[in-house]
């Protein structure tokens, strides 16, 4: 087996703490991040002694803070030099307030958006000099009942709905995979594959602590009792992250089930996305 480094972020629960177990047992060096580290060691602990493997480090980062995001990707490139894996995985809706991240970005576009789009930036040298450099934005079906998109308002100023701000950040999110894949392609970097997954209704911690006003509360609450397991949800990414089959592969959307998807394209353009792309490069240019 080809034993791959793989980060992969948002990996203390849920979704991404089953990929990383799964990785782990499969014997790739993975790191594990999440933004409480005495959560994150304890999960950590639990992944070596499930797997036997004693590859498994971690990094702490909250990233809804562009300079954690930063750091983080800095220690990681002092500590390791390369990265055969990103699996851009943490993501979050918040509650029916908006608030705004410490850098004064919504909280859904900081977290789902800004946070992959910077991470990506910092870590391709390191993804550029692993032999097949993989990239894995996990995206969601919420993408399509985002509703019109205002490229005019990424900070959700008017018409916020914490729905309406995930579903635009993961719409967004489909957006920077396919600018990414088209970058790759034009400098010719073939080494790297950028792709992306969405996990199906999971039942996990997702949006469970967020305060989305009673009835979305009371959908999220009722849903748990008929959404799959997270060990169901994780199987594209572990598939995307570790299979020959997908080598070389990019610019591709699959389903939970690993297969090929169509991502809602109503508002999908080149100059919508090059908009997207240009935010997404003004807001994080002090970090990069
Ligand atoms: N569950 C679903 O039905 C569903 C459907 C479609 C798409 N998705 C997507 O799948 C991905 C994983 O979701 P999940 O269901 O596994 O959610 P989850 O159970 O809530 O886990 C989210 C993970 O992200 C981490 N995280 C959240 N905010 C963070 C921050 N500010 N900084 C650093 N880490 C942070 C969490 O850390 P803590 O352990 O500290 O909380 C946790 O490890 C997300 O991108 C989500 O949008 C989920």
């Amino acid at each position: 087996m080809d034993k791959k480094i793989i980060l992969i972020t948002g990996s203390s629960d849920g979704i991404g703490k089953i990929t990383a177990t799964a990785l782990a047992k499969q014997g790739h060096c993975v790191i594990i991040h999440g933004r409480n580290e005495a959560k994150v060691r304890g999960v950590v602990e639990a992944i070596k002694l499930a797997s036997g493997n004693d590859a498994i480090d971690y990094v702490v980062a909250d990233l809804l803070s562009l300079q954690q995001v930063k750091a983080m990707a800095m220690e990681l490139t002092s500590r390791y030099g390369y990265l055969d894996v990103l699996i851009n995985n943490a993501g979050a809706i918040f509650g029916k307030e908006r608030k705004l991240s410490v850098d004064g970005f919504e909280q859904t576009i900081a977290l789902n958006l800004l946070a992959p789009f910077l991470l990506i930036k910092l870590l391709l040298p390191s993804l550029q000099k692993s032999r097949s450099g993989r990239i894995i934005n996990l995206y969601s079906a919420m993408h399509r009942r985002a509703g019109r998109p205002d490229l005019s308002d990424f900070n959700l100023e008017r018409n916020f709905r914490t729905d309406r701000a995930y579903g635009l950040s993961k719409l967004y999110l489909v957006w920077l995979t396919r600018s990414f894949h088209q970058l790759f392609q034009k400098e010719g970097l073939s080494n790297l594959t950028i792709n992306a997954c969405h996990p199906g209704a999971v039942a996990s911690n997702f949006g469970q602590d967020a305060d989305k006003g009673f009835l979305m509360n009371s959908i999220f609450k009722m849903a748990l009792y008929f959404m799959a397991k997270p060990e169901q949800g994780a199987g594209t990414s572990i598939y995307l992250a570790s299979s020959p089959e997908v080598e070389g592969l990019s610019g591709n959307f699959y389903d939970a089930k690993a297969k090929l998807e169509k991502p809602d394209d109503r508002y999908y353009s080149e100059e919508n996305a090059k908009i997207v792309w240009d935010f997404c490069d003004r807001s994080t240019k002090a970090f990069l």
